[in-house]
């Protein structure tokens, strides 16, 4: 029971696949943002550990804020309702914001995100996610930086959580029909 591996159903991304295609996203952003300064905006938790090699991944200077905000959504949908739960100790007048995300699902928290964000009079305001799932790609807010485009299916590890648990997976998966069946 203290092996989380054994919680999983199957693996979709193998720890090598998530460096590899995150080595790939920074080396566009390297070069897109060139000559600009950057501020990283990841969104707590589950981007922590996207924007910890993600930004590592830079070979250039940033800076790294960070917000956080509930959206009143419980079990393994969100509602996209939202409240604001810490905001950018950042200034983001005339920055460039590249927002970090683990996964856009349904993609509502983040239009909230990027529309709040922008009435602040930022340079630019851009996405980046490791994962995609179809239901986003219906988003009005395009997402600039896709990782993988994913299956609708619940996922967790590398930061993506099921009650909490399973984001210090190196991988990303699915878990077994056995979990949601038990408790503890
Ligand atoms: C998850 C995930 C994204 C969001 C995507 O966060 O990390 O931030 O949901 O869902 P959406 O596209 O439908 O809005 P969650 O709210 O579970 O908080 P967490 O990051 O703390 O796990
Ligand atoms: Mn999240
Ligand atoms: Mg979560």
């Amino acid at each position: 029971p203290d092996q989380i591996s054994h919680d999983l159903k199957s693996i979709l991304l193998t720890e090598e696949q998530i460096q590899a295609k995150i080595r790939e996203l920074a080396a566009e952003v390297e070069k897109d943002y060139e000559g600009r300064d950057l501020l990283l905006v990841g969104v707590l938790k589950g981007a922590i550990m996207v924007m910890a090699d993600f930004a590592r991944a830079l070979n250039r200077h940033v800076e790294m804020d960070w917000v956080a905000y509930s959206s009143y959504g419980s079990g393994t949908r969100s509602s996209g309702v939202v409240r604001i739960l810490k905001d950018l100790d950042t200034d983001i007048t005339d920055r460039h914001v590249l927002i970090v995300e683990d996964i856009v699902d349904t993609g509502l928290t983040l239009s909230w995100l990027v529309a709040n964000l922008r009435s602040r009079g930022p340079a630019s305001v851009e996405i980046c996610t490791l994962l995609r799932k179809p239901e986003a790609t219906r988003m009005s807010v395009p997402v600039k930086y896709v990782g993988f485009d994913i299956p609708d299916e619940f996922v967790v590890g590398y930061g993506l959580d099921y009650a909490e648990k399973y984001r210090n997976l190196r991988c990303v998966g699915t878990l077994a029909p056995h979990v949601y069946q038990t408790s503890g």
